[in-house]
């Protein structure tokens, strides 16, 4: 997306695809628009007639051809006393409808009577709500245009160059967003543990980042038997990425870490029919992980950062793994595998024991589709928290706070924590039971992070399919995760300086 920022009197428009988009408080007056006289004319009919009042959700698009861009759009943002981040963003998703059926290629984008970081939160939910996935089929079916330009027309007082340089870094974490969406959204045919693993390389060699990948035989030498249990039911090989960005004058390393399951079935505790093929998105912790590391690459944080992605699926072939196998995870302790659909805590263990040991990160967060019970608690608009830190985990709900990708903290106390002791091993990988399973989920990871402070995030609800927010399409993955592991990286970089 190319972004440019102007002042209104440098204002003059132009032709072919363009619009004036202009945000619009509810019980503003049209004419005091940047809109030409007619268009003004049209919105003050409309908004006497109550339909187009500035309220949230309302759009109003008028063809201007006489006037200096060829549409004006006037979106509604409702009460300037409530107008929030999320409230421009969601105000842009509602606008890339009519921008895309008008064929818009090319947006003035009215931010003069705007508060600070509209422009932003404006630009970034654009971005996403463009967001596509066609690469099975030819072409859009809606047949709609995308924007690729906007003109920022800021307030006097407002650097420009600064505005656009702002609003870039938006659009490009949007952008960082909408590769894991499409990471996510790819078939599980094609997107293998091995596909996942060359898909982290790319990304590393392109940003300046090292990137090493471990194979089973690697695995099983590093004594990595969690991991392999999972996947010995299916014919595609597992994969080990550990990514790593470096910065000279870093204080702090961070550890990341993403549930990587191409495809889980369950393993030999299959799962119903209904529904399965959305465990293909059962990789998207590794998505979010590793775009939000392509993303950071480019923004620079003075920190370092690891990230490590278990990639495997959870099948159910000859050799597949068996409720009541025992297996002796990377950090000695043994677990029992009560049901073999609970994977990706599996996989999760050998990850962080291993990174942990190796990097001794100051710090680590894991992203993972962990708990159906987690959808059960929180449903598709918050994900799930835990950890062994309440700063860590308030730091992380704060960043959710400012990026949309919403947190809500559950406990993890030592109650929980007894619930997944072995009966037969050190650890089961179930509790007895249904109850708390988000916790017991959590409790299980907290085992293999040693005494590092630590969180674990369950996207199992936010991940995909989530309705009623305009700029995510439920269709699609949401890239949840990308937005908020950026901004949290960002500002415990600023904090360490
Ligand atoms: N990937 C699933 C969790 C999941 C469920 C993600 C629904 C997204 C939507 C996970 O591997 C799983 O199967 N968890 C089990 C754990 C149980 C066996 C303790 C679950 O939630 O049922
Ligand atoms: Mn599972
Ligand atoms: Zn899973």
């Amino acid at each position: 997306m190319k972004i440019e920022a102007i002042h209104a009197e440098a204002y003059r428009g132009g032709k072919g695809d363009t619009c004036l988009v202009t945000p619009f408080f509810e019980g503003d007056d049209p004419a005091g628009l940047r809109a030409g006289k007619a268009a003004a004319a049209a919105l003050c009919a409309l908004s006497a007639r109550g339909v187009f009042t500035g309220k949230t959700g309302q759009c109003q698009c008028l063809p201007t051809p006489r006037d200096r861009a060829q549409a004006v759009l006037a979106v509604g943002v409702g009460s300037r006393a409530k107008l929030s981040a999320e409230g421009a963003r969601r105000a842009a998703g509602t606008a890339a409808g009519p921008l895309s059926r008008h064929r818009v290629r090319h947006v003035f984008l009215d931010v003069t009577r705007m508060p600070d970081r509209f422009a932003e939160a404006f630009v970034e939910g654009l971005v996403l709500a463009q967001y596509r996935f066609e690469v099975y089929r030819k072409g859009d079916p809606e047949g709609g245009a995308a924007v690729e330009a906007v003109t920022l027309i800021v307030p006097d007082g407002v650097n420009p160059d600064r505005a656009a340089r702002d609003t870039h870094r938006a659009a490009l974490i949007a952008m960082g967003v909408n590769g894991a969406r499409q990471l996510a959204d790819t078939a599980s045919n094609d997107l293998t543990p091995s596909a996942l693993a060359e898909f982290a390389r790319g990304v590393a060699r392109e940003s300046g980042m090292s990137c090493t990948v471990l194979g089973p035989r690697e695995m099983a030498e590093l004594g990595m038997n969690a991991l392999l249990g999972v996947a010995k039911g299916a014919a595609e090989e597992p994969r080990l990425v550990v990514m790593e960005y470096r910065h000279a004058r870093a204080k702090k390393t961070i550890l990341l870490a993403g549930k990587g399951v191409c495809f889980d079935a369950g393993g030999i505790s299959i799962k119903p029919a209904q529904g399965m093929h959305e465990m293909k998105y059962d990789m998207c912790g590794a998505a979010a992980v590793l775009c939000a590391m392509m993303t950071l690459a480019h923004l620079g944080p003075r920190v370092n950062l690891v990230a490590v992605v278990p990639a495997v699926e959870n099948k159910t072939g000859a050799r597949a793994q068996t409720p009541g196998d025992i297996v002796r995870a990377y950090n000695g302790k043994t677990i029992e595998v009560r049901n073999t659909d609970a994977e990706g805590r599996l996989i999760l263990a050998d990850a962080l024991a291993y990174a942990v040991e190796k990097h001794a990160p100051d710090v680590v967060v894991d992203l993972a589709t962990l708990t159906g019970a987690c959808v059960v608690a929180l449903g598709h608009y918050a994900a799930g928290v835990l950890g062994n830190d309440d700063g860590l985990v308030a730091s992380l709900v704060g960043a959710g706070e400012e990026t949309g990708d919403r947190l809500w903290p559950l406990p993890l106390w030592d109650e929980y924590c007894d619930l997944i002791k072995g009966d037969h091993a050190d650890l089961c990988n179930i509790s007895p039971g249904r109850d708390a399973g988000t916790i017991t989920g959590a409790a299980f990871i907290k085992e293999f992070v040693g005494g590092t402070p630590w969180a674990h995030i369950d996207i199992a609800g936010v991940a995909y399919g989530v309705k009623h927010i305009p700029h995510l399409n439920p269709k699609h993955a949401t890239g949840f995760g990308v937005r908020l592991l950026t901004r949290w990286v960002m500002d415990q970089a600023k904090a360490a300086k």
